[in-house]
């Protein structure tokens, strides 16, 4: 799904068909993939494939990171959605490099989790994160998300990397608020 922001954000917007190219060129960027794996396969079905899916899908949300402007720079999603129990999986991504460790990562994550539990009425959002992406790790660990859990990669990641589970509670995010 694509959700028609009513209040204004920030940090994250609708996505628009015309952001899909940036989203492409940087899913060949080796450092990205590297840290938040690969969205899209090679050939051109299988983007257009994802896209499609997100636009429809009702368990997937997905949002622009954007600049002041309105500049694309990354994007940011629920996916995983499961509407009964109240939980869905975060993933986070910014792109345009030139805009890490700027406060949009952490801006764009408030927003959406403000979405999540505020909105729809989600409890849980969870995430998985390279052990060794510390940058990432402070980033959860500042808007509230906390480890429970260290995961052996599966996949292409197999033996290469340890994942850690840190997760969201909705009672815990509106008490950071208060
Ligand atoms: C991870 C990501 C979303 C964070 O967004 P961001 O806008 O760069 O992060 P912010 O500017 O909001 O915050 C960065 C924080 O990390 C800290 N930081 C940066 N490098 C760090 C490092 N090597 N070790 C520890 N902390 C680090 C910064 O000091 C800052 O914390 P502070 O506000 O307390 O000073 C973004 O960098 C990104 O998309 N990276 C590539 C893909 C990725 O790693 N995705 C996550 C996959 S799980």
């Amino acid at each position: 799904m694509v959700l028609d922001l009513e209040e204004p954000y920030r940090y994250i917007r609708k996505l628009r068909d015309d952001d899909l190219a940036s989203l492409l060129e940087w899913d060949e960027d080796n450092e990205i993939t590297q840290l938040s794996g690969k969205k899209f396969e090679r050939t051109n079905s299988l983007h257009v494939a994802w896209w499609h899916d997100l636009m429809s899908s009702p368990a997937r949300l997905g949002f622009a990171i954007q600049t002041e402007d309105g500049q694309l720079i990354g994007d940011i999603e629920l996916e995983h959605i499961t509407w009964r129990n109240g939980e869905a999986e975060l993933r986070v991504s910014i792109g345009d490099k030139r805009y890490w460790n700027r406060g949009y990562g952490s801006g764009a994550i408030r927003e959406v989790l403000e979405v999540a539990y505020v909105h729809y009425g989600l409890n849980r959002i969870y995430l998985r994160v390279n052990r060794d992406n510390y940058r990432a790790i402070r980033v959860y660990e500042k808007v509230g998300f906390r480890k429970v859990a260290m995961l052996s990669a599966t996949g292409h990641l197999t033996g290469r990397t340890s994942l850690i589970l840190m997760e969201s509670r909705a009672y815990q995010y509106a008490e950071l608020k208060a």
